[in-house]
């Protein structure tokens, strides 16, 4: 019989009681973070956390700090009943919805500041985004204290921020990160897909169609490299992107490539706005 129990907690004091419970009994915890709004990609963490610990915690905090004024904090979406639900046909063991007020109590003042690898890419157009999710992804790490936590590959440079603060701040904390999953036209699956007009969305798989496509031609002619990368924003501008950025960099230091030498570990990464929604994606060149 499935004795599964899926256990919803907003109070950090009691999920802290059932996490020791957990370290008592020996068994590992891994946590995810989300903002909910539940698709495929984030079920996909789900079940990757469960291969590599015996508990998985599945965190929803739609977080203030990472939404710039302007930015969509309250249009975001917030289907908890629905993500519950879908969180129960993934074995999950704890949802953590921590409220505003016990997130960020009257007072606040820290902030955890990342330099470095938050400054190209989204830090150029998003100044204070990174420092939020930082700042949060910090709280959660601390709330809950996994063995592990994993993050998707689809924020790459999130997940690489995350890596970064972890290992400077001696975070005993394993960070793992997992593969983007696509609908099947290529579109990496987002919560803010659901902004898309039918036409919009019709559009938007060009965007990981153009990466995929540059990554070959890049391979094929390394010393285009920058007319290559140019063509494809043009293409996409002329589809009706509005191209935030289309780089080529190093996939673990986000250093800017000029040149691509054969065994670089070099990723694309693209963000660019259909309409009012911003899209990101990258691949590995
Ligand atoms: P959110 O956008 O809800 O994403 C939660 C996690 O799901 C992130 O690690 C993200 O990279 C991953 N994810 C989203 N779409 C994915 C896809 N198509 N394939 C694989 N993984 C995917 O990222 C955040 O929330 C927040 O910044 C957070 C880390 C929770 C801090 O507030």
């Amino acid at each position: 019989m499935d004795d599964h129990r899926l256990t919803i907690v907003s109070n950090i004091q009691v999920l802290r009681e059932e996490i020791a419970d957990l370290r008592a009994q020996k068994k590992t915890v891994a946590l995810v973070p989300t903002m909910g709004a539940l698709h495929e990609g984030h079920l996909s963490l789900i079940d990757f956390a469960k291969e590599h610990a015996d508990q998985v915690v599945c965190s929803i905090y739609v977080n203030p700090k990472q939404f710039a004024p302007g930015e969509d904090l309250d249009a975001y979406p917030r289907p908890l009943i629905d993500d519950i639900r879908a969180l129960e046909g993934k074995l999950t063991d704890f949802v953590f919805t921590p409220t505003d007020d016990e997130m960020y109590p009257d007072g606040f003042s820290t902030n955890i500041s990342v330099s470095g690898v938050t400054s190209p890419l989204c830090g150029k157009s998003r100044p204070d985004h990174f420092d939020g999710v930082a700042t949060v992804v910090t709280k959660l790490l601390m709330m809950v204290q996994p063995d592990i936590a994993i993050f998707g590959e689809k924020d790459y440079q999130q997940l690489l921020v995350i890596r970064r603060f972890v290992r400077d701040l001696n975070i005993p904390i394993e960070i793992l990160g997992a593969p983007i999953v696509r609908s099947d036209d290529g579109l990496a699956l987002s919560s803010r897909n659901q902004y898309l007009s039918e036409d919009e969305r019709k559009t938007a798989p060009l965007l990981h169609q153009t990466l995929l496509q540059l990554a070959e031609d890049i391979k094929e002619e390394r010393s285009k490299l920058s007319s290559l990368i140019e063509a494809s924003s043009n293409k996409l501008t002329k589809a009706g992107f509005e191209v935030d950025y289309l780089e080529i960099r190093d996939a673990k230091s986000l250093a800017p490539i000029i040149e691509i030498y054969e065994d670089q570990t070099a990723r694309l990464f693209v963000a660019a706005k259909l309409g009012t929604t911003r899209l990101i994606d990258n691949v590995a060149v």
